[in-house]
């Protein structure tokens, strides 16, 4: 069997709490190669997030697998946890989450920083091509608070890829922004987010969003169906 791509199968999370808990996934299952993208949508506390929160190893599974090109994040040890979370794997939120105290290009290279590492040359040359592509050349001094809610996110968006993931992972990435700032990240996001190595798997309540993508699905129940040709909220 080849070990190229994002699979979860299977996947449960039952949160603790009164009468046995709260059951959030039940059985959530999704194929990716790279390249791919995909949107997911569904209603306010449907599981969303928990389960891009399981693909990205920021929490585990009761049961099931997951496994990104090979790797199984649940069989990591601490060290592969945080390579995992860090390398292998970007994320953006709604909230870009820039440190104020960093400029724009030492936001897009902090990631580069942890653990005590440092930003090689190829990572500090990755960064300021994706800040040119996301359209911010002319702002890489800038500090975040100088800067307009579009053109953060598109600095998180940068910082999301600086060392080249495997799995791009957004939730709600365009729910603060206008519309049309929303739709220019969007394709910032299909865009960078789809190159190999790396797939883009993107949380959205935005169904001009989602319409974009070759494949959406619906998180029902606690399990990806898709979504269909009606795409409707
Ligand atoms: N860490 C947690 N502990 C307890 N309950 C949680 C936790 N995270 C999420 N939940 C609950 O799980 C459900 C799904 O949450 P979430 O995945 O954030 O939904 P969505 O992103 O689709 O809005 C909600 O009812 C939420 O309150
Ligand atoms: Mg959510």
């Amino acid at each position: 069997m080849s070990t190229e791509g994002l699979v979860a199968r299977d996947v449960f999370r039952t949160f603790p709490g009164p009468d046995g808990g709260l059951p959030v996934l039940r059985g959530a299952a999704i194929d990716m190669l790279p390249g791919e993208a995909a949107a997911i949508i569904g209603p306010s506390g449907s599981g969303k997030s928990t389960f891009l929160h399981l693909l990205g190893a920021l929490d585990k599974p009761d049961s099931g697998t997951i496994r990104l090109d090979g790797v199984n994040p649940l069989g990591l040890d601490a060290n592969g946890l945080a390579d995992y979370r860090n390398r292998q794997v970007g994320f953006v939120f709604q909230d870009h989450h820039l440190l104020p105290q960093l400029t724009v290009l030492e936001n897009v290279l902090a990631p580069a920083w942890a653990n005590g590492g440092r930003a090689t040359p190829e990572v500090a040359a990755r960064a300021r091509l994706l800040l040119d592509r996301v359209g911010l050349t002319g702002r890489l001094d800038h500090f975040p608070a100088q800067l307009s809610g579009g053109e953060r996110q598109r600095a998180a968006v940068a910082r999301s890829l600086v060392l080249a993931p495997r799995l791009l992972l957004a939730d709600e990435p365009t729910g603060n922004l206008d519309s049309r700032t929303a739709s220019e990240v969007g394709a910032l996001l299909l865009d960078l987010g789809t190159e190999k190595p790396c797939r883009l798997l993107v949380v959205t309540h935005s169904l001009e969003l989602a319409s974009r993508f070759p494949r959406v699905y619906r998180m029902a129940e606690g399990k990806l169906v898709p979504a269909g040709d009606g795409i409707s909220s």
